[in-house]
């Protein structure tokens, strides 16, 4: 492979959310190699501290009615929309969710086991951009919410978000999230 392939996969990458994703359903398979890659990702002293579970069933509708009521708690009268709300209990229909669980190793520092989480995530990211499937790593607090409701998470560990992932709508504009430039970000010392 050359840089320059994997330079396009990396800048290809896009955050696409769960309203982006047809409903055309993700072959196991497909979430299968995704995870593996994320399995692949660096750990310090190789402690590996993740765990993936997949929501799909009943959990496709279940989290986006949690995520509706989570947040019209939050809204004030006049802030709150009907249409919003029963568009949110919708969101998640179309989507094959993957609850990301840490448990930190007490060998290292916290921050290095999640450092490591992200790169798994990433690798899961990238996968996806090849795979021509949309993704985005939800960290909201209803999210998190819902998968510690809905699964048994073991002691010592957090979770870390859920990764939401989906076929792509036809037809879907380009979203450009432009980066600040190399210049402002990189220096020679
Ligand atoms: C650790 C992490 C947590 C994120 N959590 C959320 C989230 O809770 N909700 C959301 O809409 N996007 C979330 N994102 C996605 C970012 O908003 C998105 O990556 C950023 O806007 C850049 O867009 P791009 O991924 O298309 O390049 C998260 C990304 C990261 C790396």
């Amino acid at each position: 492979m050359e840089i320059e392939s994997l330079s396009e996969i990396i800048k290809k990458r896009r955050t696409y959310y769960a309203s982006d994703f047809s409903n055309e359903p993700l072959p196991r398979e497909a979430v299968e190699t995704i995870v593996e890659n994320g399995l692949w990702a660096p750990t310090h002293k190789l402690t590996q501290p993740w765990r993936f579970a997949v929501l799909e069933g009943v959990h496709k509708q279940e989290m986006g009615v949690f995520m509706a009521n989570f947040y019209r708690e939050l809204f004030t009268i006049e802030e709150f929309s009907n249409e919003r709300f029963e568009e949110t209990k919708r969101y998640a229909n179309n989507a094959t969710m993957i609850a990301i669980l840490c448990k930190p190793s007490s060998r290292l520092p916290e921050w290095e086991e999640v450092a490591a989480v992200s790169c798994a995530v990433q690798n899961m990211w990238l996968s996806c951009t090849v795979m021509n499937i949309g993704g985005y790593w939800d960290t909201g607090a209803a999210t998190i919410k819902y998968v510690e409701n809905c699964m048994e998470i073991k002691e010592g560990e957090k979770c870390l978000g859920v990764f939401f992932m989906g076929n792509l709508k036809q037809d879907l504009m380009e979203v450009n999230r432009k980066r600040k430039p190399l210049s402002k970000k990189l220096s020679w010392i």
